[in-house]
């Protein structure tokens, strides 16, 4: 075959995804099953019932990639699933299924770095050449790195704490977001994005986190635990229970949004001159690269854009489905692996097996 074809699977964290993607970046086939909803009643992911759910929908959902598709399983050159970093019971669901799959297909498997995965997918969409920045804000991570080639990343900050989107997801549950009519369905980040529009940022005066450390580290706790004393303050003056919804609440969401905009842009901004007086960047036109479900915030990517415009930057995101987790971006980090010579691990016959 002339085109290399290869079947991504993603089971990291709380959604089975899969995809079919060409050499040249074609998708041409993807699933996704999410399970937002149920973690969204029980207040968080509980690993037990995330790893039941991706067994119950692992073969469906790899089924559907493959026959919207209309790849036949036999011309696929190879299968790349997530093999960390995420949930061990979850990651394992994708693990040992693909495992099999391999067994049963005989084809070569890509253990991919789901981190690597999201720094990349902007080079399915736009010709971006190394290096490039890249800003990885989700619920679960949270850092800035270099990318100078497929496998060759420069680590240049994370967070000491919890990420962003775990911060908003608490911040979001504190104020029962769940339970208001708008934002019952959505996540607590975009839940927190949706109210902040009714509310004024300056409210309350929120202090970004590590204003005078020298590195380009975040962290996201202090300001959750702020938060947290504020929002017990209001429902006593407002003489409300726990779990009913604040008057405040779009306030305390706009002036958390717009906190974790100054953090994050503030962070960056260092790591763009860090990497310039050391011309590990291009001096003009340099690339920062945005993903991970945070970046979906199109409050956090304007905080983003006056850094990269400052600098002569150039600020790309992934649309929104292909910042958060997704099957598309295993199967295209699979095919820059193939296409890099990389990481082909397993062999049926001689089961040359290593994780990275
Ligand atoms: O990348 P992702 O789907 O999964 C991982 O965590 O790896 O990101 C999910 C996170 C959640 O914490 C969610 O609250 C946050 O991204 N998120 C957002 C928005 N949409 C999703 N955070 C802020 N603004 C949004 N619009
Ligand atoms: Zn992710």
């Amino acid at each position: 075959f002339l085109h290399k074809l290869v079947l991504g699977i993603e089971t990291s964290c709380d959604d089975t995804a899969a995809a079919v993607v060409d050499e040249t970046g074609n998708v041409l086939g993807e699933a996704i099953h999410s399970q937002t909803e149920v973690h969204l009643k029980t207040g968080g992911i509980v690993p037990p019932v995330a790893q039941q759910l991706h067994r119950e929908n692992i073969q469906r959902i790899v089924q559907e990639a493959l026959s919207t598709s209309k790849v036949s399983p036999s011309e696929l050159s190879a299968i790349a699933t997530t093999v960390k970093p995420g949930l061990a019971l979850s990651l394992g669901v994708g693990l040992s299924f693909s495992l099999q799959l391999v067994d049963q297909l005989k084809k070569p498997f890509i253990p991919i770095h789901h981190m690597e995965a999201h720094a990349l997918t902007i080079r399915l969409l736009n010709k971006v050449e190394f290096p490039f920045l890249v800003l990885l804000i989700s619920g679960g991570h949270c850092l800035l790195a270099l990318v100078r080639g497929v496998s060759d990343f420069l680590l240049l900050g994370k967070s000491l704490d919890i990420a962003p989107g775990d911060m908003l997801d608490k911040v979001a549950r504190r104020l029962s977001l769940v339970k208001h009519p708008e934002c019952s369905t959505m996540s607590g980040g975009k839940a927190i994005e949706h109210l902040a529009k009714q509310g004024h940022k300056l409210h309350f005066d929120f202090k970004p986190p590590m204003q005078r450390a020298k590195n380009c580290d975040f962290s996201f706790t202090g300001l959750q635990h702020v938060i947290d004393k504020i929002i017990t303050q209001k429902e006593k003056e407002e003489g409300i229970q726990k779990g009913q919804i604040l008057s405040s609440a779009a306030h305390i969401a706009a002036a958390v949004q717009h906190t974790t905009a100054c953090h994050i842009a503030k962070r960056t901004h260092r790591a763009i001159l860090f990497c310039k007086q050391r011309d590990l960047l291009p001096q003009s036109k340099a690339v920062l690269v945005v993903s991970g479900g945070v970046a979906s915030n199109l409050y956090i990517r304007k905080a983003l854009e006056i850094v990269t415009n400052a600098t002569q930057c150039t600020l790309l995101c992934p649309p929104p489905r292909l910042c958060t987790d997704n099957g598309i971006m295993i199967a295209w980090n699979g095919i820059e692996r193939l296409r890099a010579g990389l990481g082909i691990l397993y062999n049926t016959e001689g089961v040359r097996y290593e994780p990275k």
